[in-house]
């Protein structure tokens, strides 16, 4: 049974993923830093028997580690950096508020990269060999047309560099490095204007996850399956 390790699988679009691979007869190690408040997720847990609940807090290197050391031997097929949070209220030109950007990088774009080095043996003796982050086309310097959410904007686009260089980095070991985009998608951080559901969002990731092909590798995709522009 092909095994994703997944955080934030608590709510909105980490918790419809671990559904989804669910439902697609995978193993899911769904990662929360809360789990005794994660009443949607151990209700799926207590319903599908492979989903098993950890917690993470994935700003918390030694969280990281330790649960890496006790999944140590086992095979991680898709590594997945879901969490992520938006940072400060306020971020238009001349709001910026700093400590609340530091904390958007250390948790969006740092908090991945410490992910992958701490599990990157369990995906490289995995059958898929898969690291996947969620990035967002607000991190698009591309396709940035509306300016404002400095803090989120950049902690985006910071982890999109971070995932190319494990593209590179990580390819002798077989490891396909994507970032992914899931639309505009109605969770607490996308809120209720969104247009996309996150059963249908995470639907379309799943399948551009279970499809993917290695020249893939180093790209930012998007839950259709489009190549999306840095
Ligand atoms: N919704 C959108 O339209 C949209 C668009 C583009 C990209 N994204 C990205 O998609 C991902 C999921 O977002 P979402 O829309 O599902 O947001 P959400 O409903 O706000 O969920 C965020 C998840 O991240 C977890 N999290 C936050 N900080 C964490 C930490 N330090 N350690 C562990 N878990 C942490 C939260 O856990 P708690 O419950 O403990 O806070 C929650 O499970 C994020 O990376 C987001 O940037 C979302």
């Amino acid at each position: 049974m092909p095994t994703l390790l997944i955080t934030g699988a608590n709510r909105g679009l980490g918790l419809e993923l671990t559904r989804e691979f669910a439902r697609h007869h995978w193993r899911v190690l769904a990662c929360c830093r809360s789990p005794e408040e994660a009443g949607d997720l151990q209700a799926l847990a207590a319903a599908a028997e492979a989903v098993a609940i950890h917690r993470l807090e994935v700003g918390d290197i030694a969280q990281v580690r330790d649960l890496a050391g006790r999944l140590k031997g086992a095979p991680i097929d898709i590594l997945f950096n879901n969490a992520g949070i938006f940072g400060p209220k306020h971020q238009r030109f001349g709001e910026t508020d700093e400590a609340g950007w530091l904390e958007a990088f250390r948790i969006n774009c740092i908090a991945p990269l410490r992910l992958a080095e701490a599990f990157v043996e369990h995906v490289a003796a995995s059958e898929r060999r898969v690291i996947a982050t969620m990035g967002s086309v607000m991190g698009s310097i591309a396709e940035n047309g509306s300016g404002g959410d400095y803090a989120y904007r950049t902690s985006k686009a910071a982890v999109h560099m971070v995932m190319k260089g494990l593209a590179v980095d990580l390819a002798a070991r077989g490891i396909v490095t994507v970032v992914l985009h899931p639309g505009w998608v109605q969770t607490s951080m996308g809120g209720s204007n969104a247009p996309l559901t996150p059963e249908a969002s995470a639907a379309g990731l799943t399948e551009v996850l279970l499809g993917l092909r290695r020249e893939q590798s180093g790209m930012l995709i998007d839950y259709q399956g489009n190549v999306r522009p840095w």
